[in-house]
């Protein structure tokens, strides 16, 4: 993975970098002395550059990385938590001035990527759960030292867990807040593709290329989908899935893409 990345817009402080490539923002927590250990001027500055990219017709992928290569992200700033984070009240203030940004991330429009090199801690695991896929290299390390400071992780982060590798696993990493390595991570469904360090910046930005050529409408159908699937039956906006299935079927790209099979040609998608 590069060390030097061409930012475009500096949000925190330069500690999140806002980029775009051939169609793929990129945001990189960037505060490499800390193992990019997120402030809440980060995640202020994190949900910025999200809305920036989501507003951003261009973009059709989103890339979340660490600079340094040493981290993802290593969890919460622990540094900020005698201020901010000292009791329940000042929790509960401290997950409220972050939940907007974690929400923007829960419901973006476009996919999702983490791109996760050494450790992904913490709220770093929230963040990369939060993403609709995970990267990593080797070398990457994941846990949620929750139960090691005596903090509550909270629903949310625990859902998405739980979804992804299962309660018992989930019990495991939380009883005991021992980190497991990428293959681990691999093995149960913590991450979905493992590469050497050398390859994984070059193999994520190769999957962003793929997702970013195909029919917007399309991915965007089966992102609303997945995401009504994941919720309880009650609770499920089938007429969102409805809407975005009817806005796919009549689509110009759907026309568009079958023209271009017929034609042997590649198609050229709009999103419209
Ligand atoms: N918050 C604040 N500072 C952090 C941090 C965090 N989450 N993670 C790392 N840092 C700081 C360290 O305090 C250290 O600062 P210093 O250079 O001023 O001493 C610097 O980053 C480098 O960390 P260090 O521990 O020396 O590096 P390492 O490579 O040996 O280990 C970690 C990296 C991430 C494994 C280790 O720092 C760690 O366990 N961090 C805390 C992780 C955690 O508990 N996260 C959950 C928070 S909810």
């Amino acid at each position: 993975m590069p060390d030097v990345f061409q930012p475009d817009t500096p949000f925190a402080d330069g500690k999140i970098l806002k980029s775009i490539t051939d169609g793929v923002g990129v945001i990189t927590f960037n505060n490499p002395d800390k193992r990019n250990a997120m402030s809440l001027e980060m995640w202020e500055g994190f949900g910025r550059a999200l809305t920036e990219l989501r507003d951003d017709d261009a973009v059709r992928v989103v890339i979340l990385r660490g600079a340094g290569g040493k981290a993802f992200v290593s969890g919460a700033d622990i540094s900020q938590f005698e201020k901010t984070r000292h009791n329940a009240a000042a929790s509960e203030e401290y997950a409220r001035r972050s939940a907007a940004e974690r929400a923007l991330l829960a419901d973006y429009p476009k996919p999702t990527i983490a791109c996760i090199q050494g450790f992904c801690l913490g709220g770093g695991m929230q963040v990369a759960m939060l993403a609709d896929i995970r990267i990593a290299s080797h070398d990457s390390q994941f846990g949620i030292p929750a139960a090691k400071l005596g903090i509550a992780y909270g629903f949310d982060g625990l859902r998405n867990l739980v979804s992804l590798v299962g309660p018992s696993w989930a019990r495991l990493l939380m009883y005991t807040g021992m980190r497991i390595d990428a293959a681990e991570a691999l093995r149960i469904g913590l991450v979905e593709r493992v590469f050497p360090e050398g390859e994984l910046w070059g193999e994520t930005m190769a999957i962003a290329l793929a997702i970013s050529e195909n029919a917007p409408l399309a991915i965007k159908a089966a992102k609303i989908t997945i995401a009504q699937v994941l919720k309880d039956a009650g609770e499920r906006d089938m007429d969102a899935v409805r809407n975005i299935g009817t806005a796919c079927m009549d689509s110009a790209d759907f026309r568009e893409g079958r023209q271009a099979f017929m034609e042997k040609r590649k198609p050229q998608f709009k999103g419209r």
